[in-house]
């Protein structure tokens, strides 16, 4: 059974898209959020990054599922599977396997902004596993967590892969996470991947890389703002960076004018100026430490009961559980 919820229309999302854009480009310093690099063009050169040879974390969490997704569903008995920006890919058939061998799997929630994405990579899924109920959430889960069908009976696992969760700096991370716990309920299970802070040079060519595919990534966002809100950015004319802060051990992506730019937003009616060396930040991708994301989750009243890296502890998987 495949059912489709949508709490975000495409008018909200446009609407969120011209404030982000009008509220970051009058900022000093300017900055745009993440969240708007993955349009059709970005999602697919964000697929291309996973590929990197430089791009460790994609891996590195899918090998950590290949060994313990069995303990995973194990331990948190789960018969629904929550997923927030959801892959519906081979991580995520590793851990609704996982649970169909331990118990009784009856239901998946895969959460993404886009419908067009969840329509494509939710529905094979109800094909691969028949009599599952897959109940696809259009939403952003920063703002629609309360409207999550999240069953009365039996055990949830809710997982945010991927190291999502670096996107968002120290505070609405805590909100974040608090949110969760609360359309949880006690005994339920969070399932969370985190890349972990590791030498600066490898964080910073994963970010970086030698292909320049990151660097097409960073530039779309540019490019979305063209056109989605005619926008006349010339992509070319900002250099990629990728930067290590190391006080807040977190990757900032940034765009760099090469020259002075001028640029009009047709959409927003506005015009913005770049300085010759002007940098925006365009994403932070916070690194982690077992002892400050334990400290988050308990804050956020979750018990950690699990921590899984990979053979080369470059990603950490964390199991916690609704206290
Ligand atoms: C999908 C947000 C986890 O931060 O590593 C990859 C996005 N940005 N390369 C990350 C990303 C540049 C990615 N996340």
């Amino acid at each position: 059974m495949f059912r489709i919820d949508r709490n975000l229309t495409a008018d909200e999302l446009d609407k969120a898209l011209r404030t982000d854009v009008a509220e970051g480009l009058t900022a000093r310093p300017k900055q745009l959020p993440p969240k708007w690099f993955y349009d059709e063009r970005g999602s697919g050169l964000f697929e291309d990054i996973t590929r990197l040879p430089e791009y460790y974390p994609t891996r590195a969490e899918r090998s950590i599922l290949e060994t313990h997704a069995d303990e995973i569903a194990e331990a948190s008995g789960a018969v629904a599977l929550i997923e927030l920006g959801s892959g519906a890919g081979v991580k995520t058939r590793l851990l609704l396997d996982a649970m169909r061998r331990q118990g009784e799997l009856t239901r998946f929630v895969p959460v993404d902004v886009s419908g067009e994405f969840l329509a494509a990579s939710a529905r094979p899924v109800v094909d691969d596993y028949p009599g599952l109920d897959v109940h696809a959430v259009v939403g952003d889960f920063e703002h629609h967590l309360g409207l999550l069908p999240v069953s009365e009976s039996g055990r949830q696992l809710l997982a945010v892969l991927g190291s999502t969760i670096g996107n968002q700096e120290p505070g609405p991370r805590d909100s974040f996470l608090r949110d969760i716990h609360d359309v949880l309920h006690r005994g339920d299970s969070l399932l969370l991947g985190a890349d972990l802070v590791k030498d600066p040079a490898r964080l910073v060519a994963a970010y970086d890389d030698s292909q320049g595919v990151t660097a097409a990534f960073n530039r779309n966002v540019l490019s979305v703002i063209n056109q989605q809100l005619g926008g006349d950015f010339d992509p070319t004319a900002y250099e990629h960076l990728a930067v290590w802060n190391a006080e807040c051990e977190w990757i900032e992506m940034r765009l760099r004018a090469r020259s002075a730019q001028h640029v009009r937003v047709a959409d927003l009616d506005l015009e913005v100026g770049f300085a010759e060396g002007e940098e925006m930040r365009t994403e932070i991708s916070a690194k982690f430490r077992r002892e400050g994301l334990a400290a988050e989750l308990d804050a956020a009243g979750f018990d950690l009961t699990h921590w899984w890296t990979d053979a080369e502890g470059d990603f950490a998987l964390t199991l916690a559980t609704v206290r």
